[in-house]
């Protein structure tokens, strides 16, 4: 398998990619997710319009810091003209890819006209897709979708066809309708029919959650780079697996003490960089606490006290509390079969 793929002269690492999550995959999990190796990060996604009466929060959301590249700046919109001017915005933050969000299936944004909205309009998307391509010059832009609206109008490759024609660089594919939002599974079909449909780099999108399933997606789909959305939560090493597994070479998950180190690593990194006062970080910090703690004896209970966290220092108990837990639940065991 080659290593690399290029996406308008961006070159990228043939491993996994982190997929926009707004309210999520902010800087600092972007970070955290490059330290363990994604190939490419984007932002959250910021409105086309937003961007154009100066929202206080563009400067936030569009600024590429080194750790984070290679990093595509994510746009949503529904009017050509808003996007080809929010672009030309954007170019001042110097992204390496501008993206177009066509896969949203939350109202706000559909009512709107903008995310999966356009899976029903593909003249309006294409549209859309030529006039950021035009305003970003050399910069490549590529489009996010979904297979779909619903179930009976299935429609990614006429889609994709369309954005290659106006100029996309790449397009990602998320194998689910819009209106399964994220329930069900994704359909790998589609992808792999975009895949035998464009000669743009296909991107595919949905339930990859270990190298097992990153794999399946390379294997059943023929796709170019793997997206790994949700699979990432609370867990960066995911792509630290990936690669091991694309290599060939033996992967040691991290221990309990080495996921709670990085998990303070990461609450500090957001308490650190945000200009909120440490308990508002913290706020947000608390969901990202909880996941690191998923999938272990007694996590149930410490998610609870995870979203009650009210400082960085609160955490640090917290986690040395968490790998006393385990760690004595381990030397139960022991004695148990000893
Ligand atoms: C909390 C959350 C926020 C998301 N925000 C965005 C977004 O801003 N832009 C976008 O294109 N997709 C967004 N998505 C969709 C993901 O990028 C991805 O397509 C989806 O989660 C499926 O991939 P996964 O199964 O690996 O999670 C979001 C998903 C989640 C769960």
């Amino acid at each position: 398998m080659n290593n690399n793929i290029t996406i308008g002269g961006v070159v990228l690492k043939k491993t996994a990619a982190l997929a926009p999550m707004a309210g999520v995959a902010d800087r600092s999990y972007r970070l955290m997710c490059r330290k363990y190796g994604a190939a490419y990060t984007v932002s959250e996604m910021v409105s086309a319009k937003g961007i154009c009466y100066s929202d206080k929060k563009t400067a936030e959301l569009c600024t590429v810091t080194e750790g984070e590249r290679p990093m595509g700046v994510q746009l949503f919109g529904s009017e050509p003209d808003f996007m080809a001017e929010a672009v030309k915005i954007v170019l001042d933050y110097d992204p390496d890819i501008i993206d177009i969000n066509m896969g949203c299936p939350v109202p706000k944004v559909v009512n709107t006209g903008a995310g999966s909205s356009l899976m029903r309009d593909v003249p309006l998307a294409a549209e859309i897709t030529e006039a950021a391509v035009k305003a970003a010059g050399n910069v490549p832009v590529t489009v996010k979708i979904r297979s779909g609206w619903t179930a009976d109008s299935v429609n990614a490759v006429e889609m994709a066809r369309a954005l290659e024609s106006s100029g996309a660089a790449a397009v990602v594919v998320h194998g689910r309708t819009r209106d399964q939002f994220y329930s069900g599974s994704a359909d790998l079909g589609v992808i792999r029919a975009v895949k035998n449909a464009v000669n743009i780099p296909v991107i595919g999108n949905g339930d990859v959650t270990d190298s097992e399933s990153c794999l399946k997606m390379y294997r059943e789909t023929g796709c170019d780079l793997v997206m790994v959305g949700r699979g990432s939560y609370g867990n960066p090493f995911i792509f630290e697996e990936i690669e091991a597994a694309l290599a060939g070479r033996e992967y040691t998950p991290p221990s309990v003490e080495e996921r709670m180190r990085v998990m303070l690593e990461h609450i500090r990194m957001m308490t650190d960089s945000s200009a909120k006062p440490e308990e508002l970080a913290i706020h947000e910090a608390r969901k990202h606490a909880a996941w690191y703690m998923n999938g272990y004896y007694g996590s149930a209970k410490f998610r609870g006290r995870c979203y009650q966290l009210s400082s960085y220092s609160e955490a640090e108990e917290l986690a040395e509390e968490f790998i006393e837990l385990q760690n004595s639940r381990m030397h139960k065991k022991i004695g148990e079969t000893s």
